[in-house]
This record gives C-alpha cells, structure tokens and sequence, in this order.
C-alpha cells in the first residue's frame, strides 16, 4: 500500500465544528455528576480513616485529570505505609470495611497487573476502582490536568478522539487496544508537534514541582497560569485538528521507527530507547512513552492483530473527515 504524502484537508471542514463541539459538550460531566462524586469520596475517605489514620486518599485518573466524560469511572488511590504487610492482605482488609459500611458490589481483584478493590457505588451508580500507593498515576494525573489548562482545544481534542475510541471498540487494553491514558498523550504529543505549536513540553522547562516516587524525581513547569495564550498563534480548528491527528496516525507515523513521547515534546527514535525488539510481552509495534516511567510503552499492549484493527480505525476516521457528508453521524457509528 502506498504511504499518501502531505494531503491537505478539504476546505469546508469548519462547517463541521459545530456538530462536534456539541459532541464534546455533551461528554461534559454535570454538576450533578461532579457533587455525586465528592460525595463519594467524602464517605470513602471517611471508613478509610477510621481504620488507618495514616492513611491519604488521591483521586486520579479521569475524575481528576479533567478528562473526565459523564460515562468516566472513579479512580482512587489510596496512599498508605504498609510496613511488613502485602497490598493483597490489605485490599481484603479494605474490602470487608468496605462492605460493612454498606457499599455495594466490592470485589478485591488481586489477580490484576495493578490489584485494586472494585465496588459500585448503588447511590451515584458510579463504578469505583482504588489502588495502593500508585502515585505515578497520582503525578500523571497532575501532569495532564495542567496542560488541559493551557489550551482549550486539547480538552475538546482528547474527549472526541476517547469517545470515538470508545465507540469504535479501540479502547479496551484486556483486548490489546489502547488506554484512554493512552489517547490523551498521543492528543498532547500531537498539539506539542503543530506549527506553530499549541502546547509546551513542560517537562523541558524549568521544574516548579517535583514529586518523587520511588526514587524517580517526576518535576516540571507547573505554573501554567503564567502561559495563557501559548497557543494562540496556531489558529486551526477543532475539525482541522481531528483531521490532522487521524491523518497522522494514519498516513504520516513512522511505525517501525517512531515514539512518540510527551517528555521530550517530540518524536524519538524507537533504537535510543532500546525498544526496537520484542522484549517479553512488550512488542513495541506501537511506541507511547510514559512521561515519567519513562519504561513504560503505553502501546506494549499492541499486537500484530490489533496494530492492523487500530491502524484501520486511524485510517477510516481520517477518510470520513475528509469525505463524508455527515463525518460527525459515521465518524462515531459503533463498530
Ligand atoms: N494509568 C497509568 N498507566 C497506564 C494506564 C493508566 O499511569 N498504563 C493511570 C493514569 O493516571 C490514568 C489513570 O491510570 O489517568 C486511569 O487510566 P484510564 O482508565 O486509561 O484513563 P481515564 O482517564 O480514567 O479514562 P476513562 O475516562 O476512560 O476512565
Ligand atoms: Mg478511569
């Protein structure tokens, strides 16, 4: 198959802005949502410290990141000195205080790559997962909170390209598709790459915040109130933008060579990283660098059957922007 060159998208793609920053408003988590689910938290961290006074509840994840859809679910951390005991004996200890203070549906799952408790909160419906000491998802968290606030359009971007994700059956990691987590780097990766550039890479900047987890110092440039019109320069629409990163990963992402990483605001060579074979599980047909365990390839979940599946959905998104009539009904048709 020929690789298709520099394209430019059609002309009266801005005719399809409205319909899809309705979609994005639509994803909008309510107030009603939002009080729901501090309320939530406020019961939680309540049987928590009745029984570790120690104990610091974090939310990450989309509840926290920003990124968050009415659909998203409840990701909590629980932060925690567990001394000579295992994260397993302590999820089945918080499971029974769970379940004796009345919460629904709590399952210990042990089993997983990141054991959690999963319970299902029967007042707000919501689905809830709390970890032990995951605070690399507590820094990321952070991290992609404040760049949503540099740039209204990664927010926009983000929740479209997840929701389209979602729709399309290419975000479920059991089945070797990608992570939401996933998607919002590549959508930051992606606006840290426009001409002129919509956001910063605030890991390459001066450190105003530093956290250390597990010996490795995550820090950046946090002040993002001092960069409100970073990327006013670049005036490209929402349409544009949606075009443009399915294209890329479509048409223009190198992947026998390319990782995309957030950290260094560009695209880096798979041979620096060492990851041009398949070491264990990790395939690296499709690379995603995390921002600060900078080991981790969010895309080692990929494999030869799904790269072809998630390359297909790149390709056929960028089409339908390009040529259909009403992209935003068939861009989200479920699969
Ligand atoms: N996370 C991570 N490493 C991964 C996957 C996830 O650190 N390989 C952390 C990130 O902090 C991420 C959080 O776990 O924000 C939740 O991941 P995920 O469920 O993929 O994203 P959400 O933003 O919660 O998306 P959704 O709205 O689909 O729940
Ligand atoms: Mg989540």
């Amino acid at each position: 198959k020929l690789r298709r060159g520099w394209v430019e998208c059609r002309h009266d793609i801005d005719a399809f802005a409205p319909g899809l920053l309705s979609i994005y408003e639509s994803l909008r988590p309510s107030e009603e949502h939002r009080s729901k689910q501090s309320q939530l938290i406020d019961s939680l961290t309540k049987s928590v410290s009745k029984e570790w006074s120690n104990a610091q509840l974090h939310l990450y994840g989309s509840c926290a990141n920003s990124f968050g859809t009415s659909h998203s679910d409840v990701d909590v951390c629980l932060e925690i000195d567990i001394g000579t005991g295992s994260v397993v004996e302590l999820l089945l200890r918080l499971a029974e205080i769970l379940r004796a203070d009345g919460f629904g549906d709590v399952e210990a799952i042990t089993s997983a790559r990141v054991p959690i408790v999963r319970m299902l909160d029967s007042g707000s419906g919501f689905s809830c997962d709390i970890c032990i000491n995951n605070l690399f998802a507590v820094a990321n968290t952070k991290l992609l909170r404040d760049y949503a606030q540099i740039d209204g359009r990664l927010l926009q971007l983000a929740s479209i390209v997840k929701h389209w994700a979602k729709l399309r059956g290419v975000n479920e990691t059991y089945r070797g598709t990608l992570s939401s987590y996933a998607y919002v780097l590549m959508c930051i990766s992606f606006l840290q790459l426009r001409e002129p550039k919509i956001l910063p890479c605030l890991q390459a900047m001066e450190p105003t915040y530093t956290m250390v987890v597990d010996d490795t110092e995550c820090a950046y440039f946090d002040e993002v109130h001092l960069l409100p019109d970073f990327g006013a320069e670049n005036e490209e629409s929402i349409p544009e933008l949606l075009w443009a990163f399915f294209h890329y990963w479509a048409f223009q992402h190198d992947y026998r060579k390319d990782v995309v990483s957030i950290r260094m605001g560009k695209i880096i060579s798979k041979k620096e990283k060492n990851w041009t074979t398949r070491v264990g599980n990790d395939r690296h047909l499709m690379c995603i660098e995390d921002p600060f365990e900078t080991g981790h390839d969010l895309g080692r979940v990929v494999d030869r059957q799904t790269i072809r599946i998630i390359r297909e959905e790149f390709e056929r998104a960028a089409d339908i922007l390009q040529h259909d009539d009403d992209p935003c009904d068939t861009l989200f048709e479920p699969y």
